[in-house]
């Protein structure tokens, strides 16, 4: 299968162009803060609780909430049915989704409590920890949690010789490298850095180059749907 040619892939993009991305904020009424994220043919729900009392006791800490994260792949969200409940791809990727949020969530304001970020993906097509994050990130700010920024987050990769930004389903089965991204915009940081497959040192460059490109315009949108959200409202 040819995924690149003249430039342009297989979905008709260019080599830095991410794909349709929509966010929605406060899509979920019993939620503390929620968000919906569509991101090309993703569709990503998260559901935020909290800061609230932890139980069991012991899991508490004097010091700071308990960030807890679970990403969750709905059955129906792939071509094969996914069987349900936990398996060691969504315990990994809810493991690297705590590690992507937790450098910019004040914890250390909420001691011996929890905040639970709950990832739903009810329908998925490349790239859903990159969309959990995202919407993850506005969830946790639509909860009111005080947060030192949101994380945008999405991934590069290498197909053929080329490398280029947010991999559709075809490129990240065929291509040769994957690379997601979560970046904490003020300070530069990034909180997430994964890699399927190889690249050389200066493929990684260009590929973090674009990464950067894509989580900044990902940024405006996360500042833009919570600004629609809370525009001119009252909301607590
Ligand atoms: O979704 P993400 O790219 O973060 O994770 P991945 O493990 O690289 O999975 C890539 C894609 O493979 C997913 O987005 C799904 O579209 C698909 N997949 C699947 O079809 N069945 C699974 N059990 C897991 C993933």
């Amino acid at each position: 299968m040819e995924l690149i040619k003249d430039g342009i892939r297989i979905d008709g993009r260019k080599k830095d162009e991410l794909r349709d991305i929509k966010i929605e904020v406060g899509v979920l009424k019993r939620a503390d803060g929620s968000a919906y994220v569509e991101w090309g043919m993703n569709k990503v729900y998260v559901a935020v609780y909290g800061p609230r009392e932890l139980f069991p006791r012991f899991l508490r800490r004097s010091d700071k909430a308990v960030l807890q994260c679970k990403y969750n792949m709905a059955s129906f969200s792939v071509d094969d049915r996914k069987r349900p409940g936990p398996d060691r791809r969504s315990v990994e990727i809810s493991k690297v989704t705590r590690g992507a949020l937790e450098p910019v969530v004040l914890t250390e304001n909420f001691p011996e409590s929890v905040i639970n970020v709950n990832i739903e993906v009810v329908q998925a097509e490349a790239g859903t920890r990159c969309a959990g994050i995202t919407a993850a990130s506005v969830a946790l700010a639509d909860a009111g949690i005080p947060m030192k920024d949101l994380v945008p987050s999405c991934a590069a990769g290498k197909v053929g010789s080329e490398i280029i930004l947010d991999l559709c389903k075809e490129e990240d089965n065929f291509g040769e490298s994957d690379l997601p991204i979560a970046m904490i915009p003020r300070t530069g940081g990034i909180s997430l850095l994964q890699m399927d497959g190889l690249m050389t040192a200066e493929e990684l460059e260009e590929a973090l180059n674009l990464v950067k490109k894509g989580c900044k315009i990902i940024y405006e949108k996360q500042k833009e749907a919570l600004r629609k959200r809370y525009k001119g409202d009252d909301h607590d």
